[in-house]
């Protein structure tokens, strides 16, 4: 493992290359609903954890919190060694350094596939057009896409789409990737081509913090799994033992549904 979450030099803020992510005692709420109960997990440096669990029970909440899409009311998040709940914390200097790739993609419609990639670079990195665009066409070329350069986003498969989201994050070097269900909305013909290009990120050494219910995926990729269940984490562990071999009644039988979609179960509550 590398020392890469440390302060690197010439880096401004301490967040150059792959980071750390720790969680401690995280508590969200919306009004009187308690979303996150005291959540802690820790990503390492390099490393990939996948987040599962059942709909509802805090999983998108959580990945929003650690790049303050939202804000929560307890606890500690730390990157790197960049205190992200610190009320100082300069958010965007943060934000910077987090790559987030939703279910929807949320490509800029109006914009081409290439001005996609570049648009944040110019505005927030203030790096110039030609260099913007040289790094883009890079993870273009990364993600099997180069030749949609000049496209725009309704003339792409949602895989494609999907891809130059991640490509777009990919542009701004990020020291960590959140991923939330990133293959769901996909048909199932395109979802190989994106969990192949999250495998190749991994190999990599990207942080990176997937919430999905790709368990082949968990499985092969995964550092670590976090089961969560009513905001609470309720197991964790290596792949193999807890999509393999579960120990908790709850994590059961999510997993049983999760493997067998089609068997008809009683609702769980
Ligand atoms: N902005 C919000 N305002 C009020 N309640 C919210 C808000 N965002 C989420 N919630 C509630 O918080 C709970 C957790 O939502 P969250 O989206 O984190 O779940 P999830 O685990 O990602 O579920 P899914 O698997 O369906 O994506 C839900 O009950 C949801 O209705
Ligand atoms: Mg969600």
């Amino acid at each position: 493992m590398s020392t890469a979450s440390s302060p690197q030099p010439g880096s401004a803020d301490g967040l150059a290359g792959a980071a750390s992510v720790v969680i401690e005692g995280l508590h969200k709420s919306y009004g009187p609903l308690e979303v996150l109960k005291g959540i802690s997990l820790s990503v390492g440096a390099g490393q990939v954890v996948c987040l599962i669990g059942p709909s509802g029970s805090g999983k998108s909440t959580l990945l929003r919190c650690v790049n303050l899409l939202e804000k929560p009311q307890q606890g500690r998040i730390t990157i790197g060694d960049f205190d992200v709940t610190d009320p100082e914390a300069d958010v965007d200097r943060m934000r910077r350094h987090v790559g987030m790739v939703f279910q929807q993609f949320n490509l800029f419609p109006h914009l081409s596939v290439l001005e996609n990639c570049t648009v944040a670079q110019v505005k927030v990195l203030k790096r110039d057009k030609a260099e913007a665009e040289r790094i883009a066409r890079a993870n273009l070329d990364r993600v099997g896409l180069s030749e949609k350069a000049d496209s725009h986003p309704d003339q792409l498969s949602g895989g494609q789409q999907q891809r130059v989201a991640i490509a777009r994050a990919l542009s701004m070097d990020p020291s960590l990737m959140l991923f939330d269900e990133p293959t769901s909305a996909l048909d199932p013909e395109t979802v190989g081509d994106v969990l192949s290009i999250m495998r190749d990120l991994a190999a990599e050494g990207m942080t990176m913090l997937v919430v999905t219910h790709e368990m082949e995926f968990a499985r092969d990729v995964a550092d670590k799994v976090v089961f969560m269940d009513g905001g609470v984490v309720v197991e964790e562990g290596p792949a193999a033992q807890v999509i393999g071999a579960p120990k908790e009644p709850r994590t059961q039988s999510f997993l049983s549904r999760v493997l067998n979609p089609t068997q008809v179960q009683a609702p769980e509550r």
